[in-house]
């Protein structure tokens, strides 16, 4: 479909599959494949067809369609299909079929996970996460990335926060059992503790020890038992880690590859983010006038791709924070009173919305609140960490500067109890060839949250695992 309709020269005859959107009196089928928001009109002359076939011409069926492609009579299309074959391949019984032709509610279509991207939402937001992952790809291959494939199932924490989903091969057939008769959950994989990677950094330091730059793509999942609207149980993250790479390297890197992958999908996916744009528009009317964006969606893409990212320190943004006055009761709902608080998203979207006006790397947190293994800093109380901040989204992007000294990471670990048998291998990096590198983390689904203008984390990716849903 997305072919035919740019086609200026009009193909005498066409052979198309795709799915009815609507079949209007008794003529007009709205036909729609998944290749782009738009439907191809197919014209049927109704009384050279057998009736009882045009009846079950309904919202859901699949068709396969032949016909002449012709200049279009009425208004809204360019082109359309006159019929002169119709063949069902797929029935659709209108009253049982879930997605009516009209607007859903996103908590209906997310119960609906399996056909929601029959909807022209959907399928534009999930054809804009292809686009992205492949502009991603695409990046780091142009700069000379090797893609790394980072384990799934694993014995450490990387970041040691503990939010982890155990691994168990116990196959419910012949568990081993404790002297009480109960499953002993402790055999774990084949005797060993694992679980469920909570991200690829770890193992792709050793892959940047030794290639140079690498990155990973790949799912994660984290344990957190967080209902919130950009927090998923299961997501997919995008880790590049370079070699002989410092702090200000990595934020050179995260900003050309956030503005490379944006304009990507600005050059190569208009007509989606057209249709999103307008979508977000309408909802934007329903919201009081003092919340309303006054950006459209592409206006707030270019303005990450025109604008410099606002580097600040923890420190600067502290006293910044500290000296607000954020919202009429002129009060953030968490204070903050202390050097080496984390900030609350509340604090991130007020610098990037209100304060600054532009996306923002905060760089050289406290020690105390973030991973083990970033750099300390001369200071000895701040680590050369930076996260990035997005307008509406808040932190995007997580990633630092690692610890390349032995001694230093190891006194590290041995203060919070990270025992050094467990990540051996890791400290193997800092005995063999140790040098400065650095990396950074981006949640992809949070990128295509930006990226679609949605709201929900859970309406950008296909099937959400969320405390909630994990049914499909
Ligand atoms: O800040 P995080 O936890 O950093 C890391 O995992 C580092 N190992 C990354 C690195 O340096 N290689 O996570 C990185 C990003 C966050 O900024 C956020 O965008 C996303 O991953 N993220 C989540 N996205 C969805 N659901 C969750 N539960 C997420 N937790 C983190
Ligand atoms: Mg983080």
């Amino acid at each position: 479909v997305s072919e035919l309709l740019t086609q200026d020269i009009v193909f005498p005859e066409v052979d198309i599959k795709g799915w009815v959107r609507t079949f209007r009196a008794n003529r007009f089928i709205a036909l729609n494949d998944g290749s782009t928001i738009n439907n191809i009109q197919c014209v049927v002359d109704f009384e050279n067809f057998d009736a009882a076939l045009l009846k079950r011409v309904t919202t859901g069926a699949a068709v396969h369609i032949k016909g002449n492609l012709v200049e279009s009579q009425g208004k809204g299309q360019k082109v359309e299909i006159q019929v002169n074959e119709l063949i069902i391949l797929g029935d659709s019984d209108p009253e049982t079929y879930p997605i009516q032709p009209k607007k859903h509610s996103f908590e209906f279509l997310r119960e609906n996970a399996h056909l929601r991207t029959r909807t022209n939402t959907f399928s534009a937001v999930m054809r804009l996460r292809s686009s992205l992952s492949f502009a991603i790809h695409k990046y780091f291959n142009e700069n000379g990335f090797y893609y790394m494939h980072s384990p799934i199932i694993t014995g450490s924490d990387a970041e040691g926060a503990g939010e982890m989903f155990k691994v168990t091969s116990l196959d419910g057939k012949n568990p081993p059992l404790n002297q009480e008769g109960e499953i002993d959950y402790s055999q774990d994989f084949f005797g060993k503790e694992t679980n469920l990677t909570v991200s690829g950094q770890l193992e792709a330091e050793t892959y940047a020890m030794s290639l140079g730059k690498v990155y990973t793509f790949g799912p994660t999942f984290r344990a957190e038992n967080s209902n919130t609207s950009r927090h998923l149980a299961e997501f997919w993250m995008i880790e590049p880690e370079v070699a002989f790479m410092d702090l200000a390297g990595n934020m050179d890197l995260a900003e050309d590859f956030m503005k490379s992958v944006i304009t990507y999908i600005i050059e190569n996916n208009s007509e989606d983010l057209e249709f999103l744009d307008t979508r977000l528009q309408n909802e934007e009317k329903t919201k009081p006038q003092a919340e309303r964006s006054s950006m459209t969606l592409i206006e707030k893409l270019k303005f990450v791709t025109e604008n410099n990212f606002k580097r600040v320190s923890y420190t600067e943004a502290i006293d910044i924070l500290r000296n607000s006055k954020p919202n009429k009761k002129k009060k953030f709902k968490y204070l903050i009173n202390e050097w080496g608080t984390d900030l609350q998203s509340e604090h991130e979207r007020f610098l990037v919305e209100k304060h600054f006006k532009c996306p923002v790397i905060l760089f050289d947190y406290p020690a105390n609140i973030k991973a083990f293994y970033m750099r300390l800093n001369e200071d000895g109380k701040t680590v050369r960490a930076m996260d990035i901040l997005f307008p509406g989204i808040g932190e995007i992007v997580g990633g630092a500067q690692r610890e390349e000294r032995l001694d230093v990471l190891k006194q590290k670990m041995a203060s919070i109890n990270i025992s050094e048998e467990e990540l051996w291998w890791y400290l193997d990096l800092r005995k063999f060839g140790t040098a400065v590198h650095s990396g950074f983390g981006l949640g992809f689904e949070r990128l295509v949250m930006f990226a679609t203008g949605m709201s929900n984390i859970r309406d950008v990716i296909p099937y959400p695992r969320t405390p909630q849903n994990a049914e499909f």
